[in-house]
């Protein structure tokens, strides 16, 4: 098979968190490094990627029910390259290959920058299975990314946690931090590029830096987040800086400091607290208290008192009794959450709570939920009141889909903002605008800014 794959086009789905993501994006630049071009329609795609995700059953189904339809397209199209990526790939592996013969290659998340050697097995007429734990090489690709405005930037891949819920280690895998050298060439480039804002991404970026060599005097590690946001904060081009996810075990008032102290830092917090409760929180080994993570909260709010709050929950774990899904709703209810993902806990495989007896019904989890999320929109929407009248600083990423004479962006805590203008003119720019009008997760407003507009893309 010679390199020049022109005519060839590929189409990849992406299921899953933000590491999937950004995966994604660098696993479409090597096939576009390789002579592949984008197709919009999966089924024009001569080569179909699916980049999946497990962290609940029905993430997982979904991949099935996609596949099961390119798998039949196959038998058509013998010449259709088909593969799985991501979580699922590593959690089924070889039991993949069963399920759906018609599978070219099978590759978990820590494979991903290797596509192009994977495929080349592929090419010389084998089916691969790539799921042995690796050293994640650094990245030599440059992505295809999504947007011109904002990007991700892994700090950190794998997880070293066992939450007795969670499947991620088991397919991440362990805990592997880039050096800081590395990540700032790669926040400086797009800078160059124009981009405006950056995402830190790990799933647990508090323990950035625990792998890498070198302690203070005090036995502190090196290269933590808060280090590494000092030493990268300046890079020039680059207007904004986020980093997700938090996990409260590691959140220190040393990073709290720092996201107070540097003025790209935006203050918005992802601390996923998963319950309410000290025996779930306990069960689920999460490694602190309710107590404890009030006062995070609080410590955010002393340094930073308008800065926006996100998080994780999950309802209906293992034995979760009524009272103590109530501590989730007090919880809720005491903290005030700018957004909350919310979720039934779902067993997954190979995980410790999957196997215990005290699991609930789908019924009670189902309304725990609903009533969780109520309770969710009714604070997101007290926390959108603060912003309306005031002036927000906006960073225009894209067209309001559904209103092609607004343009949409994020404040600095993070609410997506829609306002009237062109987005030929203000895509990538940072405009002032006047909140004029409030919903629990979104603002509309006006600018009030003359801006210089200079096309920039
Ligand atoms: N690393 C992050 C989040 C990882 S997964 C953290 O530690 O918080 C994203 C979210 O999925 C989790 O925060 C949790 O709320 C949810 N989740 C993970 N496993 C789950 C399961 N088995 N059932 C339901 N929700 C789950
Ligand atoms: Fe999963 Fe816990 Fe790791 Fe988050 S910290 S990815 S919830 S094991
Ligand atoms: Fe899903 Fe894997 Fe992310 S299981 S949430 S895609 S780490």
């Amino acid at each position: 098979m010679t390199m020049t794959q022109s005519d060839r086009r590929y189409h990849i789905t992406t299921f899953g968190c933000q590491m999937n993501k950004a995966d994604s994006e660098r696993m479409a630049g090597i096939l576009e490094e390789m002579g592949f071009n984008w197709s919009e329609d999966p089924n024009e795609a001569d080569l179909i990627l699916y980049n999946t995700c497990t962290i609940r059953d029905n993430a997982e189904q979904k991949v099935y029910s996609y596949l099961g339809r390119q798998a039949k397209r196959k038998q058509e199209h013998p010449e259709l390259t088909l593969i799985v990526a991501g979580c699922v790939a590593q959690q089924e592996g070889e039991k993949l290959l069963r399920r759906v013969p018609e599978l070219d290659l099978v590759m978990g998340p820590q494979h991903a920058n290797r596509l192009e050697d994977l495929l080349q097995q592929v090419f010389d007429g084998n089916q691969v299975v790539a799921t042995e734990p690796v050293h994640i090489i650094e990245d030599i690709t440059k992505p295809r990314r999504e947007s011109k405005v904002t990007a991700w930037v892994n700090v950190i891949y794998g997880c070293n946690e066992r939450c007795t819920y969670c499947v991620v280690p088991s397919v991440r895998g362990v805990e592997q931090s880039r050096n800081r050298e590395a990540i700032r060439a790669e926040m400086e480039e797009l800078g160059r590029l124009g981009y405006k804002e950056i995402t830190l991404l790990g799933q647990n970026i508090d323990a950035y830096g625990r792998d890498l060599p070198g302690v203070t005097a005090t036995g502190r590690h090196l290269h933590t987040l808060t280090d590494l946001l000092y030493y990268v904060h300046d890079v020039s081009g680059v207007e904004r800086l986020r980093f997700a996810t938090s996990h409260p075990r590691y959140f220190t008032e040393r990073l709290i400091k720092a996201c107070y102290e540097l003025p790209k830092v935006c203050e918005h917090f992802h601390i996923p607290f998963q319950s309410g409760d000290n025996e779930l929180l306990k069960a689920m080994k999460r490694g602190y208290t309710h107590e404890r993570y009030r006062q995070i909260i609080e410590k955010i709010r002393e340094y930073m008192p308008d800065a926006s709050i996100s998080a994780d929950a999950i309802v209906g774990f293992p034995g979760e009794t009524e009272a103590q899904f109530e501590n989730t709703l007090k919880l809720v209810d005491d903290i005030g959450f700018d957004q909350l993902n919310t979720a039934a806990y779902s067993p997954r495989p190979g995980t410790p709570a999957a196997i215990w007896d005290n699991q609930l019904s789908e019924e009670v989890k189902s309304d725990r939920l609903q009533r969780l999320n109520h309770l969710v929109s009714q604070k997101a929407a007290d926390r959108s009141g603060r912003y309306l009248g005031r002036i927000e600083e906006v960073l225009v990423e894209d067209v309001n889909p559904k209103d092609p004479t607004q343009v949409m962006g994020r404040t600095r805590g993070n609410r997506l903002t829609f306002f009237k203008g062109n987005i030929e003119q203000l895509k990538g720019q940072l405009i002032k605008v006047k909140v004029t009008e409030v919903r629990a997760f979104s603002l509309t407003g006006v600018p009030i800014e003359k801006t210089e507009l200079v096309p920039l893309f």
